[in-house]
C-alpha cells in the first residue's frame, strides 16, 4: 500500500515500478500464445488493401479492416459455416465479406454513417432494379440537380461554414431532387452524395477531429493548413456516380476473396441491428452465434462524431442527437462521461468485478488518477475514459461470450495505447478478462513492426512501438 504521507513523486514512481511489474506477469502469462503474424500486415488490418475495391472504395471508412482480414481469418481457425456477429459494425466489412462466403451475418452499429453504407451496400447486394440503375445512370448523364430546387441541409455548430457557398447551394439542390427518385435510387444517390462530402468541403478528417482549410472563413487568423485541391460539386459527383455504375456490374463476382473457390453462390441475408451493442447485445438469444468479427473504436480519444460531422449534419442529426450519439459511444473520448453500467443489465456485475479485479488495470487508473492530482495530464478526462472503456468493454465480452455457442471463436482488432508516458497493454488486459467472463486466449496475434518505426518517428527517444493485434479468443 501506498502511505498518504509519501512524498508524491515516490508515489508515482511506486504507481510506475508496480505497473511494469504487473505488465511483466501478465506477458509472461501470456507470452506463448503472443505471436507476431506476417501475414497481418497493417494494410490488410486496415482500409488501405480495399482502396480500390469495387464496393469497399465507395466510402472512405478509415477505421475499417479489409474483406481479406475476415477471409483469412475464417480459413485460418476452419470456420466454415453459421452465424457470424460483428457488435461494432462500422461500414461493414464483417458482414458484407464473411456473406460473401455463405455465413448469415448480423451486425450492430450506432453511428448513421456506418448504418447508412451498410444499408446502401445492401440495396446493391440485393440487386438494383433496371429502372433504379437506368435512373443512376441518368444522373451521371444529365445531372438532374442542376435545374432543381433547394432544399436545407443541416448545419452543426462544427460543420458551419464547411463548404464554399456555390457547393452547398449544389448539395441542396442534389438533395431535393434526391427526394423525386424511386426508393432504393434515392438511398444510394444519397449515399454517394455523403461519399464526396469531404472532397468538396474546407475540411479534412485528420486524428481526433475535423481540419479546416485556410480559404474557409472559420479559419480567418488562424494557423494556415491547405488541404490541397477543393473539388468542384459537380465534377465530384459525376466521378462518383461513375464509379459506382462501373462497380455494380463487378460486384457480382468480387475479387474481394483470397480463394474464389470458397466463394458460396447462394446470397445470404445480412441483418444490421441500429444502436448500441450496450443495449442490443443483451436481447439476442444465448448461444446464438458460431463467430464474432469485430473491432470496437481504440481508446485513443478519437472521436468519430467530430470526424465524421459533416455526414452526420447531411444525415439529418442535430446537435442534441449528436451529443446523445457522442454519449453512447463505447468511452474512448475524454468527453464521454461514465455510463450506469449495471442500470443497463445487472447481470454485468460480473464483468465489472472481472475489471475490478485486474491489477494491472486498477493500478494504471491509480497512476492516472496521481498524475491528474498533480496536474500532469493534458486532460483531466483521461482517467474517467480509460476507465469506461475497459468496464464497458468488459460487458461487451461478456455479452459476446452468452451470445457465442461453446467453442465459438471471437476475433477482436484492436491497438495498445500510451497516455503519460506509460503503454497500456490493452490486448494483455482484456485478453486477461475475457478469460474470467468465459473465453479461452487462443493467440493474440501481432501484426509485425513498420519498417523504419524509429524512434524519430515515435516522437521521443526510448519509446517502443505500440502493439496493434488481433485477439483471438475461444468460448470455453
Ligand atoms: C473501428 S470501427 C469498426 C470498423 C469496421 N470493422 C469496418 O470494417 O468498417 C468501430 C465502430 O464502432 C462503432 N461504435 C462505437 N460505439 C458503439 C456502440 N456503443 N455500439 C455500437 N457501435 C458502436 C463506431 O461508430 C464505429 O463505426
Amino acid at each position: 500500500m501506498i502511505g498518504a504521507a509519501q512524498p508524491r513523486v515516490t508515489v508515482a514512481n511506486e504507481l510506475l515500478d508496480k505497473i511494469y511489474s504487473l505488465d511483466g506477469i501478465l506477458h509472461s502469462q501470456f507470452k506463448s500464445r503472443l505471436v507476431i503474424e506476417p501475414a497481418l500486415s497493417r494494410t490488410v488490418v486496415s482500409f488501405q488493401a480495399s482502396k480500390q475495391q469495387p464496393a469497399y472504395r465507395w466510402y472512405k471508412f478509415k477505421e475499417a479492416y479489409s474483406p481479406w482480414l475476415v477471409d483469412y481469418l475464417l480459413s485460418r481457425y476452419n470456420i466454415k459455416s453459421g452465424k457470424i456477429l460483428d457488435p461494432f459494425a462500422g461500414s461493414g466489412t464483417t458482414l458484407f465479406a464473411a456473406s460473401r462466403l455463405g455465413f448469415e451475418t448480423h451486425g450492430i452499429e450506432l453511428l448513421p454513417i456506418g448504418q447508412a453504407v451498410i444499408q446502401a451496400r445492401m440495396v446493391v447486394e440485393k440487386k438494383l432494379a433496371p429502372r433504379e440503375i437506368q435512373r443512376i445512370a441518368e444522373w451521371k448523364n444529365k445531372a438532374p440537380w442542376k435545374k432543381a430546387n433547394r432544399t436545407n441541409l443541416l448545419e452543426l455548430k462544427i460543420t458551419r461554414k464547411a463548404y464554399p457557398p456555390k457547393t452547398k447551394e449544389s448539395i441542396e439542390k442534389y438533395l431535393k431532387a434526391c427526394g423525386q427518385e424511386p426508393k432504393d435510387a434515392e438511398t444510394i444517390l444519397r449515399f454517394l452524395l455523403m461519399c464526396v462530402l469531404e472532397s468538396v468541403s474546407y475540411t479534412r478528417k485528420d486524428g481526433q477531429y475535423l481540419r479546416w482549410d485556410h480559404r474557409s472563413e472559420r479559419m480567418a487568423g488562424k494557423k494556415p493548413f491547405h488541404k490541397g485541391p477543393i473539388l468542384d460539386f459537380d465534377q465530384a459527383i459525376t466521378l462518383k456516380l461513375d464509379q459506382f455504375l462501373n462497380d455494380i456490374g463487378e460486384t457480382a463476382n468480387p475479387p474481394d476473396l483470397l480463394d474464389l473457390s470458397r466463394k458460396k453462390n447462394s446470397k445470404v441475408p445480412i441483418k444490421l441491428l441500429d444502436g448500441s451493442c450496450l443495449e442490443i447485445m443483451q436481447k439476442l438469444k444465448a448461444s446464438h452465434y458460431d463467430a464474432i468479427i469485430t473491432s470496437p473504436p481504440y481508446c485513443n480519444r478519437y472521436d468519430y462524431t467530430r470526424t465524421y460531422a459533416l455526414e452526420l449534419a447531411l444525415l439529418g442529426v442535430d446537435e442534441k442527437t449528436l451529443l446523445n450519439l457522442r454519449q453512447q459511444m463505447l468511452s474512448c473520448t475524454v468527453e464521454n462521461r461514465s455510463k450506469n453500467l449495471l442500470e443497463i443489465n445487472p447481470a454485468w456485475i460480473k464483468a465489472i468485478e472481472a475489471s475490478e479485479g485486474q491489477k494491472l488495470l486498477q493500478n494504471i487508473l491509480d497512476f492516472l488518477e496521481n498524475q491528474k492530482e498533480e496536474g500532469l495530464l493534458n486532460n483531466n478526462g483521461i482517467p474517467r475514459m480509460i476507465r469506461g472503456y475497459f468496464y464497458e468493454m468488459a460487458c461487451v465480452i461478456s455479452e459476446s461470450a452468452r451470445v457465442l455457442r461453446p467453442g465459438g471463436m471471437m476475433f477482436m482488432v484492436n491497438d495498445n495505447v500510451r497516455y503519460a508516458g506509460v503503454e497500456i497493454s490493452v490486448d494483455l488486459i482484456l485478453s486477461s478478462i475475457a478469460e474470467k467472463l468465459g473465453f479461452q486466449t487462443r493467440q493474440i496475434l501481432v501484426l509485425p513492426q513498420v519498417k523504419g518505426n524509429s524512434s524519430q518517428q515515435m516522437g521521443f527517444h526510448g519509446r517502443t512501438p505500440l502493439r496493434k493485434c488481433v485477439y483471438v479468443w475461444e468460448k470455453k
